[in-house]
């Protein structure tokens, strides 16, 4: 259980590792995610679940060594095994048939989006995908994307590939060229999702986030996670992590996800979500 069965670096430090877990690989559906730990001690890692195979019980999860708990997951090779892997946890996308849907993905929170996208898709949605990353290097799941969706578009910062800008100069050209979108959802960095939420509201298209806040159980039961939509507090690990985005508090999220911004920083490598399974002198 939980051996790593293929390992492959899809970008510069972004990783997608095929994991042998029977019982999540034929449970889990799209939008949910799991807490992983590498090792006795480690940080509790939430990560989507990019995909399965049913059939060989195995589970795709992509993450970007960015924190040391993730540095260390990707010194993990085939044949290694993680400590343990909770879920699936978190309430599913809810799916349905809009009409013409668009997904949107920024950086490695592309990931996220491909089962989604692989949903609305067999819901028999006509789907616009926008990706987007800083440069052409960082971009991923372009092919596999490319072949769900009717139309993809790319967009990168520094206009080494695709639109010259972001991800919401790409969906307001495509709204403002007459394309009658239903739906979007989008899952990326916050101030990506925060403007997605913005523009959407100013069409009045239906929105949809998935939210990254801290984690630490996954359970409901620590409230590392609340979030704040429509006035009311929720809890992203059993309530979402998808919420309507207009209705997200984006100022609240920001600020919450800045809470351990200093210590991160101070104590250099160490995690990046959570304090549990450091040193007791960290
Ligand atoms: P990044 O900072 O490189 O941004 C990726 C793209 O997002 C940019 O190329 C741009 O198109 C768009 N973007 C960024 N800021 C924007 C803004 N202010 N307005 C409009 N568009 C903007 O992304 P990264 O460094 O790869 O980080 C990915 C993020 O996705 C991380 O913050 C991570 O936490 C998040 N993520 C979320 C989930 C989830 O489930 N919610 C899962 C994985 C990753
Ligand atoms: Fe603890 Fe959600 S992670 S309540």
């Amino acid at each position: 259980m939980n051996e790593i069965v293929s390992k492959e670096e899809i970008a510069p430090d972004t990783f997608r590792y095929e994991i042998r877990h029977p019982k999540i690989a034929k449970k889990r559906r799209a939008g949910q995610f799991v807490i992983i730990r590498s090792h006795e001690g480690g940080e509790r890692v939430p990560l989507t679940l990019v995909g399965s195979d049913p059939d060989a019980g195995t589970v795709t999860l992509i993450f970007q060594a960015v924190g040391h708990s993730t540095k260390e997951l990707a010194q993990l090779e085939v044949g290694d095994a993680l400590m343990d892997m909770a879920g699936p946890l978190g309430q599913p996308t809810h799916i349905e048939n809009y009409g013409t849907a668009c997904v949107i993905g920024g950086g490695y929170g592309t990931a996220p989006v491909l089962p989604i996208a692989a949903a609305l898709a067999d819901a028999g949605n006509d789907l616009i995908g926008i990706i987007g990353a800083r440069s052409k290097d960082l971009l991923i799941l372009e092919k596999e994307l490319g072949d769900i969706c009717a139309e993809l578009k790319v967009a990168t910062d520094d206009g080494s590939y695709g639109h010259h800008g972001f991800v919401t100069d790409v969906l307001k050209d495509l709204i403002d060229g007459g394309r009658e979108v239903k739906f979007v959802l989008a899952v990326g960095p916050t101030p990506m999702m925060r403007a997605v939420a913005n523009l959407t509201r100013e069409y009045d298209i239906p929105c949809m986030v998935s939210l990254n806040p801290l984690m630490i159980d996954g359970t409901g039961m620590c409230g590392g996670c609340r979030v704040e939509v429509g006035g009311e507090t929720k809890f992203a690990c059993v309530d979402g992590p998808e919420f309507d985005a207009h209705q997200v508090n984006f100022d609240l999220l920001m600020k919450r996800q800045a809470t351990y911004k200093a210590e991160e920083a101070e104590a250099g490598h160490w995690g990046s979500h959570c304090k549990i399974g450091l040193p007791k002198d960290k």
